[in-house]
């Protein structure tokens, strides 16, 4: 807190500070109905405030554009009474304007520097029209691809998503300058374990799963600086994220040491009520207050009844008023208690939103977060092709951005379509096949599509998912490409084997029955503004894929939860055993427990050849440092980069430990012919977990160390820790 600030907070009156903690949507403070860039993300509740006082609410959410951020804070300082400058928030998850691939993507390019760049275009773009906040990294750990939002994760590793985390927060905050917005860690905590994938589901875990798992990527946010933590809509221990004191202020704010502001989801007090945590609204501002939860998104449980708390001496006003200089110390510095307007700006706006060195950027993440998943040898094209076709329902739309579109425009995406046309001009053509509902039956577009793969040299068939299909609240039963896609897929196949599978998708899917079938699979995610060029530079071969997958595709839903980081249990099936049935060990009647691509997998046109595996000691005493290190070369015909992974397994513990544990990573560019060594730092604090008695410790015993090209690599060293 600064002195000024504590000035402020001295001339506010009680109520004043109430309505401060109150955050609702931007709009409210737009004066004219026909600029509403209003994006809805939650239920509106009933938000009772005093008309009075609407002007005083503390922060709003969910506007873009910069003229409309100049009408809406202008009118709020019109009309405010005590002139406090409203801080705008925004769901920045993935881009503002020109948006990049979801973060489930830019994970799988294991590059730091790349999700940071990428986080600092966003911050720029949202800072010119005027934001002050992203609700973001989403950094919820994720294990069931049902669940709709794994997009927005960076995936099933604590490892991965904590330094995805960091790289994110420093790209969105940076030096806190006009051209930075602060970053809001979300959602705290343990979002993604719903159960059955089902959104704001139960979360039943223990606080060892949250704390060796869940936590660690929250907790990398916050050592990153930061200036803000979401609560989750669900619970935690039988309690509601939002109103959960063990999470919030033992946790996260006395052990973690986090003096930022709290903020709650859209809605989330008053939910506290349909939760059974609380008898009224009453009781959820009492225990939202009583966690340490300082703003209020979308109900108005403080507005209602702090005063009465207060009154009633079951809140204090040395708590209201922690929580009052927490939003004003953040507005001071952002500079927004000085000017509001302090990066808007409508003509840069104008040139810098989608400018080419943005597009071009976009472009880069969405190639190097592109995984190819199978490629029997029909890519790259050659660009010599005389006649390309471009089939399938997501062929030549702008509807590829992700559903967290924020100020995105499908219009302004390139399509599959025209980023090949503007690589290959009119030797390119289109043809839909069949409609994109995952229910559709229409196959009357086959036959147009099967003539155009005909009288065409190569096919690229576009399949996977509406983007409406992921994103918070689009969760689904079957994870599985439509029925009505495979069927054109094996028209097409009848009068093409030239064909690619380009997939979009915001979820892992149990595509057995296309990986048997499709003669190559790259699968672009949902690759944002930029996705058709980046697709048609992959797919020809002027980009080299190097994304990896980091949540686990299931060879069905069945399998699901799976993930590579799992325990070996008493009765594990042996790996070699993987195609069998043995009665008596962990594994099903039907299927292979092994997925159909884990976590870390990704290939490329080249070849890489891992040799002379080095450990530089089998001993580890207290303190010291091990290397561990590789050779890489790439003996393909192309340059390409490559994630070459970390994994370290604790063979015994007081506790089981998993079969192995992401602890590195490194992407590496080689020229064909090159060799690189790559080396890892092994340090007692990456074997540290939490133990029997709930201490984060390293035991003494056996250690295994794995490097390799995704996680189904194998122990090259051992190691014993003293
Ligand atoms: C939504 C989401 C959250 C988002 C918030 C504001 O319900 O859960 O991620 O930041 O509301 O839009």
């Amino acid at each position: 807190m600064s002195k000024r600030t504590k000035e402020i907070l001295a001339n506010m009156t009680l109520e004043q500070k109430i309505y401060h903690l109150q955050q609702i949507t931007t709009a409210t403070f737009l004066t004219t109905k026909e600029s509403k860039f209003e994006i809805i993300t939650g239920p509106d509740s009933a938000v009772k405030l005093d008309k009075g006082m609407v002007y005083d609410v503390g922060t709003s959410l969910n506007l873009v554009g910069a003229e409309t951020m100049i009408d809406a804070e202008s009118n709020y300082l019109k009309n405010s009474k005590y002139k406090i400058p409203l801080m705008i928030m925004q769901d920045v998850i993935h881009g503002h304007r020109t948006l990049y691939p979801i973060n489930l993507a830019v994970a799988g390019s294991f590059d730091r520097e790349l999700a940071k760049d990428l986080a600092q275009m966003a911050a720029k773009e949202a800072a010119l029209d005027g934001m002050s906040v992203t609700f973001a990294p989403m950094v919820d750990l994720v294990r069931d691809p049902r669940w709709g939002r794994v997009m927005e994760s960076s995936g099933e590793d604590p490892y991965l998503n904590g330094e995805m985390a960091k790289a994110t927060v420093e790209g969105y905050q940076g030096d806190m300058g006009k051209y930075n917005i602060a970053a809001c860690v979300k959602h705290f905590a343990a979002y993604g374990a719903a159960e059955a994938g089902r959104d704001y589901n139960t979360v039943d875990i223990s606080e060892r799963t949250l704390r060796e798992y869940y936590l660690p990527a929250y907790k990398s946010a916050v050592d990153a600086g930061v200036k803000m933590v979401m609560t989750a809509f669900n619970i935690v221990d039988g309690v509601p994220c939002v109103g959960n004191k063990h999470l919030v202020k033992e946790i996260l704010r006395d052990e973690w040491g986090f003096d930022g502001i709290v903020i709650s989801d859209h809605g989330a007090y008053e939910e506290m009520i349909v939760h059974g945590a609380c008898e009224d609204k009453k009781e959820a501002a009492f225990l939202a207050m009583d966690a340490g939860c300082d703003i209020e998104m979308m109900s108005s449980c403080y507005v209602e009844h702090l005063k009465e708390l207060i009154d009633e001496g079951k809140v204090t006003v040395e708590q209201l008023d922690k929580a009052v200089l927490r939003i004003l110390d953040l507005k001071e510095e952002l500079g927004v208690l000085d000017n509001p307007y302090r990066s808007v700006n409508v003509e840069e706006a104008k040139k810098v939103q989608l400018s080419p060195e943005h597009r071009a950027l976009a472009r880069r993440g969405a190639a190097e977060s592109a995984v190819l998943l199978k490629n029997d040898g029909v890519l790259p094209f050659s660009k010599k092709v005389d006649s390309v076709a471009v089939i399938g329902p997501l062929g030549a739309t702008g509807a590829i951005h992700g559903s967290w579109h924020c100020g995105g425009k499908i219009e302004e995406t390139v399509s599959v379509y025209d980023g090949l046309k503007s690589l290959l001009g009119d030797k390119v053509k289109y043809a839909q096949g069949c409609p994109i509902e995952y229910d559709a039956v229409d196959e009357s577009f086959f036959d147009e599509a099967c003539q155009l793969a005909k009288a065409s040299e190569c096919v690229v068939l576009c399949l996977g998912e509406d983007q409406e299909y992921s994103g918070e609240g689009n969760c689904r039963t079957s994870i599985d490409i439509p029925e009505l896609q495979y069927k054109l897929l094996d028209r097409i196949l009848e009068v093409n084997k030239n064909v690619a599978v380009a997939l979009f998708t915001g979820r892992p899917l149990a595509i057995s029955r296309l990986d048997k079938t499709a003669p190559a699979i790259l699968n672009m995610w949902m690759p944002g503004t930029e996705g058709g060029n980046a697709c048609a530079s992959l797919l020809f071969g002027d980009a080299v894929p190097s994304g990896k997958i980091t949540m686990t595709f299931p060879r069905a839903l069945g399998q699901c939860p799976i993930y590579y980081n799992h325990y070996t249990t008493g009765r594990p099936k042996a790996q070699e055993d993987d195609e069998k049935f043995v009665r008596f060990t962990s594994c099903y009647l039907d299927m292979p427990n092994s997925p159909l691509y884990p976590f870390g997998y990704g290939l490329s046109y080249t070849s890489f050849e891992y040799s002379d595996f080095k450990l530089s000691s089998n001993t580890m005493n207290r303190g010291d440092t091990l290397v561990a290190s590789v050779k890489v070369k790439n003996t393909g015909k192309y340059k390409a980069k490559e994630a070459v992974q970390l994994y370290i397994r604790d063979v015994k513990g007081s506790c089981v430990r998993p079969v192995k544990e992401l602890k590195g990573f490194e992407k590496i560019t080689l020229d064909v012919g090159e060799e690189k060594t790559v080396s890892f730092d092994i340090t007692e604090e990456m074997l540290k977990y939490w133990n029997r008695d709930l201490k984060f410790v390293a035991e003494k015993g056996e250690f295994q160390v794995f490097i390799g090209k995704d996680s189904a690599c194998k122990p090259f060293a051992s190691f014993m820790l003293i």
